[in-house]
Order: structure tokens, then sequence, then C-alpha cells
């Protein structure tokens, strides 16, 4: 296998695997030679993710966790080092959006959701994995942020927060442990064609959010994915505190 996509015998977690670029991603490393934890909220649909990818002959463990708790993030931490003896990738994926709506209508309970899911499940998710990483003296950890981390997201003004805060954790994080050699970057997605769009935007909609990236489309999973192989690569070794937008050339603009 080509060393930039051979993930032989690496150790991955992933959360929020149940479907979107999570279950995509699980399914291309486990193509790859990775063995897999993957754990989601939804836990019969983690399982049946599980169960596909085990019919491949991959390794894969599923259970469920809640990000926003933090005992889960450690239970999936934890679980990967009992089964597999070691975490060589954590992607913290899991996220949810909210309903576009100006930043004055914004309640605080959305704040507080955004903030306990897409911020703190990331630490949560980080800290548990960099604490082990650092027995292991490496580790590679992607965050899945957004093109509303990089910039304002007009009716999105909670989740903007939300992913630009996810941006100084995987700077900070990659400042604090680029020495002990643990990557850590974050992917910057623009709208994508997984169940969060898809179950709120008909095809109408689709085109009309398409019509506002450079190459007047949005993007399909495959190819949100395909930048997260290449960031996780074990060949990609000097990447790091870096937050990459696969947008369609929206950030060109
Ligand atoms: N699809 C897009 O347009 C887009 C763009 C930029 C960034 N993102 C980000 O990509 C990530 C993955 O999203 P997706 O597009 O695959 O969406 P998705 O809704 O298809 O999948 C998200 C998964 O996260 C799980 N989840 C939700 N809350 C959770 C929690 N508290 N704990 C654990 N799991 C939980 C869901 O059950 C679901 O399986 C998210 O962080 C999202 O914000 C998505």
């Amino acid at each position: 296998m080509d060393p930039l996509l051979d993930f032989t015998g690496k150790v991955a977690v992933i959360t929020g695997a149940a479907q979107g670029f999570g279950q995509l991603l699980a399914q291309e490393l486990a193509k790859r030679g990775a063995k897999l934890v993957i754990s989601d909220i939804n836990e019969a649909g983690v399982h049946q993710v599980a169960d596909g990818i085990a019919a491949t002959g991959a390794q894969v463990l599923a259970m469920k966790c809640d990000v926003s708790k933090n005992e889960q993030c450690k239970a999936m931490v934890d679980a990967a080092i009992n089964t597999f003896g070691r975490v060589d990738i954590g992607v913290n994926n899991a996220g949810i959006a909210h309903e576009f709506m100006p930043l004055h209508d914004i309640e605080e309970s959305i704040m507080d959701s955004q903030f306990a899911i897409n911020v703190k499940g990331v630490q949560f998710g980080m800290r548990h994995q960099i604490k082990q990483m650092l027995t292991q003296g490496e580790g590679i950890i992607l965050n899945v942020s957004s093109m509303a981390g990089l910039s304002g997201a007009a009716r999105g003004s909670a989740y903007s927060m939300a992913k630009h805060a996810v941006i100084g954790l995987t700077k900070t994080g990659a400042v604090e442990y680029g020495r002990h050699n643990i990557r850590i970057n974050a992917i910057c997605p623009f709208f994508t064609l997984t169940p969060m769009v898809t179950n709120f935007a008909d095809e109408e909609k689709q085109s009309k959010m398409g019509r506002s990236a450079p190459m007047n489309r949005l993007g399909e999973p495959k190819e949100i994915v395909a930048m997260m192989l290449m960031m996780l690569s074990p060949a990609n070794s000097y990447l790091t505190g870096q937050c990459i937008a696969v947008d369609g050339g929206v950030s060109a603009t």
C-alpha cells in the first residue's frame, strides 16, 4: 500500500461515527488497515456501522459516547487502550448544528448546547487522547471545525462561535504538544451533503447554498474524508496546528 495511505495497525478513535463524515472516515480507515473504536450518542446507529465494518474483516469496537460527558469520552479512550493497547489517532468529529437565525434571536440554551457538544466535547476527547499519546510519545489528533470556524456565518452565530473555539483548541494543542510528537490539526469544511445538511435542506435549498461557492455546488462527504485521510496519514508527519478549509473555493473569495 502507498505509505501515504497506509494505516496498518494504527488504532483510531472517532466520535460521531454513526453517520456522515465519521461513518465514512471509519470505513475508509478500516479499509486501509486501521483498528477502530467508533462512538456516537446514537448507540444503535454506531453499532450498525461497526457491524458493516467488521463484516469486511477489520477490527472495530462500537460504543455509546455522548461527547458532552467527560467520563464517556474517557471511557471511549480507555476502551481503545484496553482492547488495542494504544491510541494513534483521535478524531473529534461529533457535532451539532442549530437552526439558522439572526444573532439577536440566539437564546442562551442554544449557546449552551453548542458549547457543550461542539467545544467541550472536543476538549474532552483531546484531553484523554493526549494523556495516552504522551505515554506513547506520539499521536495524531484531527478536530472537525468548519468554514464557520474561520469566518462569520450569517444566521449561524452560535455554531460559528463554537467552531472558532475548536480552532483555538487545535492551535493551542499543537503549540503545547508539538515537542511530544503529537500532531493536532483541524479540518474546516463548507456545507457538505451529510445528513446534517440533507435533513434540513431540500435540493432547491442545497443548490442555492452551493451557488455561494466558486465551484457552484456543495461538498460531497468523500471529498472531505479524502482530506481527513491525508491529514491523518502517518507519512504526513510535519503538519500540525493547521486548520484546513475544504470549501470549493469559498475562503478564496
Ligand atoms: N456537513 C456539513 O456541512 C459540515 C460542515 C462543516 C463542519 N461539519 C462538522 O462535521 C462534523 C460531522 O458532521 P456531519 O456533517 O457528519 O453531521 P451528521 O449530523 O451527519 O453526523 C454527526 C454525528 O454526530 C453525532 N452526535 C451528535 N451529538 C453528539 C454527542 N453529543 N455525542 C456524540 N455524538 C453526537 C450524531 O448522532 C451524528 O451521528 C460536525 O462536527 C459538524 O459540525 C459539517
